[in-house]
């Protein structure tokens, strides 16, 4: 195979020094790829009036794989007094870079993968019968479909005429909401699709038959949202009995879910949801295998390859002005290893999570977060490893 290209998207804030760390561990691991700097986030807003140039997407066209840190985003007040002098009054207006470049390119399928890595202290540890502590094993892969739903941007205040007649046609609009004034309405929509529901229902059901596993649940709440949720929970069970009968479809609530995964919650391997409850649950496990420090994601349409892999850690502002990084990069190297896996580098891809796991395991190497300190400046005197020092103790553990 040729030389890979890359897109490096460093972002704002953190973003910057862990994508660096990253693409050093991926040196290191022998990774041949050549990487091109694409632009986004809070800086290019300012400069430039948009958070996502042109040129950044061509360079997604192009290459079709991007490994993205984190940006900042600010509310209303701040985009426009941020905004270069020259640019102000000129009718730009601010807009998240992460939706832009999720809709434009349609990453529908989203993968965020949760595993308790041995030797973590950050793990989630639960009572036995006895009295004692076990501290379980995490291994799940939650699919979110990333495009449509709550988060789908179809949402009205005060809505036009034409809208609210059309909600008047529902008995239960009529009945529940048209006492209100209707500029003191607020309706945000959540529209499933056949198509997108089926393929990240199949997108589970893949990676299921790929590791093994005998079942996969739907996160969703079909008992009360009867018309989304209910699309997906009969979506999977069909496709079971028609192209999978060795995997059958547990139905799990998403209220339910977040009491039971504190409970149980190996006995998840692969969870499916929609937009909204995919977000909560994949944050609520993450919670379980450490936070922010190891939490990642990867997204991406399967038609036109495109796909980026990403911590699910923000830019972090307050952290970045450090003279020494402090944050922990593993969430962004393991957002990496998930590249490599989609891209077919199995090999390098787990001699990276061998050595993240062999560091982490041994103990003498940790970051801030794990040493459960607070992420002032002071923690390298108390003993935690710069962001540097992490990925300086995975590339040494590289064999
Ligand atoms: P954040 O994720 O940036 O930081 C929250 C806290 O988590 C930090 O103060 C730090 O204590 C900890 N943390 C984050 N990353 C860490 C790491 N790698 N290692 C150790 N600890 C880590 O979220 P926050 O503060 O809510 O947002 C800051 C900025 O980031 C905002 O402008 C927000 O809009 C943006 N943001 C961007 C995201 C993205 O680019 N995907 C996601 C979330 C927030
Ligand atoms: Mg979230």
């Amino acid at each position: 195979m040729g030389k890979r290209t890359i897109v490096a998207m460093p972002g704002d804030g953190i973003g910057k020094a862990v994508l660096d760390e990253c693409i050093r561990v991926l040196d290191a691991a022998g990774f041949d790829a050549n990487y091109v700097n694409g632009d986004i986030g809070w800086e290019f807003w300012c400069k430039e009036g948009d958070p996502l140039p042109e040129r950044t997407i061509k360079l997604l066209e192009e290459h079709k794989i991007g490994l993205f840190g984190a940006i900042t985003s600010k509310p209303k007040d701040k985009t426009a007094a941020e905004l270069a002098p020259e640019l102000q009054g000129k009718g730009y207006t601010y807009y998240s870079p992460i939706v832009t470049m999720r809709q434009h390119f349609n990453l529908d399928i989203c993968m965020r993968p949760c595993l308790t890595y041995k030797g973590n202290p950050l793990n989630f540890i639960r009572r036995t019968a006895n009295g004692g502590v076990e501290e379980p094993l995490i291994d799940v892969m939650i699919f979110r479909q990333n495009t449509e739903g709550l988060y789908g941007g179809v949402e009205w205040t005060n809505p036009s005429d034409q809208v609210y007649n059309a909600f008047l046609t529902h008995k239960k609009f009529v009945e529940n909401f048209s006492w209100c004034p209707r500029e003191e309405l607020a309706i945000s929509t959540r529209i499933f699709t056949k198509k997108y529901v089926t393929r990240i229902v199949k997108a589970a059901f893949e990676y299921a038959k790929k590791r093994g596993f005998s079942k996969i649940t739907v996160c969703e709440k079909p008992n009360v949202i009867r018309e989304t949720s209910g699309m997906m929970l009969k979506v999977a069970q069909e496709m079971s009995k028609a192209e999978y009968p060795n995997i059958w479809v547990e139905d799990v609530n998403i209220d339910a879910m977040t009491m039971w995964l504190t409970k149980n919650p190996e006995n998840y391997n692969v969870i499916v949801a929609g937009n909204m409850f995919g977000d909560i649950v994949s944050d609520a496990f993450a919670g379980l295998i450490g936070g922010l420090g190891f939490a990642t994601s990867a997204q991406f349409n399967p038609e036109s390859g495109v796909c980026v892999f990403e911590p699910t850690h923000g830019s972090a502002p307050k952290y970045a002005g450090y003279e020494t990084s402090i944050v922990n990069p593993i969430a962004m190297i393991s957002s990496a290893v998930m590249m490599l896996e989609h891209i077919g580098e199995n090999a390098i891809a787990t001699r990276i999570k061998k050595a993240v796991a062999d560091v982490i395991e041994e103990g003498k190497v940790r970051a801030y977060d794990m040493m459960k300190l607070k992420g002032t400046q002071e923690v390298i005197n108390q003993g935690a490893a710069s962001t540097k020092q992490m990925a300086d103790a995975i590339i040494a553990k590289l064999k």
